[in-house]
């Protein structure tokens, strides 16, 4: 029987319920299936390069299995770059993929609810198909995303961003995935745009975000 003055549990840590299991379970076929339906992912990292063409450190909020870090990686061979992430069997991928770049990739298992490492400061923060993921925790990963940016730093965002098929939407919120144009708002809030743009996809079943925003 429960006491009523045995203390209180503290509370769990915000984090999407299931999140873990789900990406337990599709880490193995990840890459071999987004490729058709998460669009936009070379787009933004253009985009990113011509606001930040030299970045010395880079973060990405969510890197799953490590497909960004490595081109970011490639394209920025001077930068030190962290990859975030919920999911262990995500970074053990990501682990692998980016063995070769040695020191310069950093890999941090941990919900994104708060910064990396704000004293310091990154030139970029990338989230790509991560924050439409994030709920609860969106607006806690966008303030922090502002707060690990350095002044005139820019967060480069590719994400879900609308539908009008209901059933769609309904599919994508039980694979933990928010379609309703949440993100845009806040992100014009908290960074000044340099790139907002809506994105079709598959004839217009889905929109997704391309947003590069400035640290003022
Ligand atoms: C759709 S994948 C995107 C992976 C990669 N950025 C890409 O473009 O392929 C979303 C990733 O976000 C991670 N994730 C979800 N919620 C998270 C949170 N609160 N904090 C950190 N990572 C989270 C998941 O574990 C998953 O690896």
């Amino acid at each position: 029987m429960r006491s009523r003055f045995l203390p209180s549990l503290p509370a769990a840590p915000e984090r999407p319920p299931g999140i873990e299991a789900y990406y337990r379970m599709h880490a193995g076929i990840y890459d071999a299936t987004r490729w058709s339906f998460l669009f936009g992912r070379d787009a933004i990292l253009e985009r990113a390069a011509a606001a930040q063409p030299a970045p010395a450190r880079i973060l990405e909020v969510g890197c799953g299995t490590g497909r960004n870090l490595v081109a970011l990686a490639r394209r920025f061979p001077r930068a030190q770059i962290t990859g975030v992430d919920l999911s262990g069997e995500m970074l053990a991928i990501a682990r692998r993929k980016t063995t070769p770049y040695g020191s310069r990739v950093t890999l941090l298992r941990r919900a994104y609810d708060a910064p990396v490492a704000a004293a310091r400061g990154h030139q970029l923060v990338l989230c790509s198909y991560a924050l439409s993921m994030f709920n609860p925790g969106f607006e806690a990963a966008i303030e922090a995303a502002r707060r690990d940016l350095v002044p005139g730093g820019h967060l480069a965002l590719v994400d879900f961003h609308a539908t009008r098929q209901r059933w769609f939407a309904r599919w994508m919120g039980v694979n933990h995935v928010r379609m309703d144009g949440h993100l845009r708002p806040l992100l014009r809030e908290t960074l000044s745009p340099v790139t907002d743009r809506v994105c079709r996809a598959y004839g217009g079943v889905w929109e997704y975000l391309l947003y590069v925003g400035r640290k003022a």
